[in-house]
């Protein structure tokens, strides 16, 4: 039994924002149906090819637990197919260009038509206003979003950020509005209009940065390295390096064999609970009571004093021993993981979160699993399916087309070359 069992969702998704959303729903048990241009498929299939011929990882990771349809909604068969599809799912997904689905013929008001209880699920760039018709892809959204400005060194450029927060993150918030959709449809029977706008997914991720632009207001950001620099804040939250978000002071420092390894670094967090106990593992005891170091407001300006003395320790420990030290002392540190040390990591296989899955066409790969656990509804990876492999299943079994209307359709162009299910 699965929580989203009985869920059936027309995945009209392609690249990564809308891929991240409904492969989550997937995971969670609902039946997705990527529909796919016949021949072509996702763009993603064929981006960042590493084994030539066979699907991209860009592709496999994205598309789990899938099965996919070939269907040219352009083709008057094509219509009529999805048509069918409209009524037998309960969401459809999309982040085509804004417009692309009302050129097709099938707008909100059609779908609604069609099928009163469809919950209709779009990825954006941005939201209503000037603009709202502009193609968007995730580093855009990051700019937009506010994400670049608040990220990089005070005197560098602003930088984005690898975490996908424009494309994935945004697929996570629709996610969340699909369900609380289906969750209103049980009481009312009707569906719904979803919209994430990737602009405003960013922002919501970087919502402390808009407290902090009006915190401006009222003084230097004590906590941000600029102030014990004697550096003027301007009129703009800044870019703060690696200074902690939040109103407990972080920084990334060296680890034993920085000079050849760039990943041996540890965050650390001078976490005011703990003062007492960081004196102590870095060997300045007397910092515990000494006037303008022992309470949080009076480090605020010797902060990079406090971090360079915490460093000067940090340089003789590997990161891992940092951590192992400092955990004991609930001193929160983190180790600067590389991706090797995630994909070779033990605990990340054993819960699911690294997942070794095999493809018929390039073999095993790796992958991220269903970060969300549910102790009733247990996720299993399940490869991604080839272009169109399920094309006469879903005719067949979805839609209850006949062996010879399969044909038909098959000759009208609609669905590309017909396949039996492989495996
Ligand atoms: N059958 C027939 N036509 C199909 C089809 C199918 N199964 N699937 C897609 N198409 C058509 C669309 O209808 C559209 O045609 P139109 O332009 O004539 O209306 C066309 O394919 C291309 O779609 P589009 O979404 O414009 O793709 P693109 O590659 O030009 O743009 C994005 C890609 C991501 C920039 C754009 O889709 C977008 O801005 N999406 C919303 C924001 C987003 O999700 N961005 C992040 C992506 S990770």
């Amino acid at each position: 039994m699965k929580a989203l069992k009985g869920v059936r969702i027309l995945d009209f998704t392609h690249v990564q924002s809308g891929p991240t959303c409904t492969q989550l729903l997937a995971w969670f048990g609902a039946d997705v149906i990527k529909v796919e241009r016949p021949g072509v498929g996702d763009a993603t299939r064929k981006q960042l090819v590493d084994v030539p011929g066979v699907d991209s990882l860009y592709f496999t990771m994205l598309n789990h637990n899938k099965r996919s349809i070939e269907l040219n909604s352009k083709n008057e068969t094509g219509k009529q197919v999805l048509t069918r599809l409209i009524r037998e799912c309960d969401v459809l997904v999309e982040n085509f260009a804004p417009g692309a689905l009302d050129r097709m013929g099938f707008g909100w008001e059609r779908i609604q038509e069609i099928n009163p209880r469809m919950i209709m699920a779009s990825v954006k760039g941005f939201g209503p206003g000037k603009y709202e018709d502009c193609k968007v892809y995730e580093n855009v959204a990051q700019c937009a979003g506010g994400s670049a400005s608040t990220t990089g060194d005070l005197d560098g450029l602003p930088m984005v950020t690898g975490a996908q927060i424009g494309d994935s993150g945004t697929g996570l918030h629709l996610a969340l509005g699909i369900v609380s959709a289906l969750f209103q449809r049980e009481k009312t029977g009707r569906g719904q209009k979803v919209l994430a706008a990737m602009q405003d997914g960013v922002l919501n991720l970087c919502r402390v940065k808009l407290r902090d632009q009006q915190r401006l207001a009222a003084g230097p950001l004590k906590e941000y390295s600029q102030f014990g620099e004697g550096i003027p804040f301007g009129d703009a939250t800044p870019r703060a390096g690696n200074d902690s978000g939040g109103g407990q002071p972080g920084r990334i420092l060296k680890c034993k064999g920085w000079e050849t390894d760039p990943n041996a670094y540890t965050y650390f967090i001078t976490q005011a609970a703990v003062w007492e106990k960081i004196c102590d593992v870095i060997g300045e005891p007397d910092w515990k009571a000494k006037e303008g170091y022992a309470t949080p407001p009076e480090r605020l300006d010797k902060l990079n004093e406090i971090f360079g003395r915490i460093e000067e320790w940090t340089m003789t420990k590997t990161k891992f021993e940092v951590m192992d030290i400092c955990n004991p002392h609930d001193i929160p540190v983190g180790p600067i993981l590389s991706m090797k040390e995630i994909a070779e990591d033990e605990g990340l296989r054993a819960t699911g979160t690294v997942v070794e899955v095999d493809h018929p066409e390039r073999g095993p790969y790796l992958t991220v699993g269903n970060p969300v656990k549910l102790s009733d509804s247990p996720s299993e990876v399940t490869r991604s399916p080839l272009l169109g492999e399920h094309t006469e299943e879903i005719l067949r079994d979805v839609l209850g087309y006949s062996g010879e209307e399969i044909a038909q359709i098959g000759e009208s162009g609609a669905v590309g070359d017909l396949k039996i299910a492989a495996e």
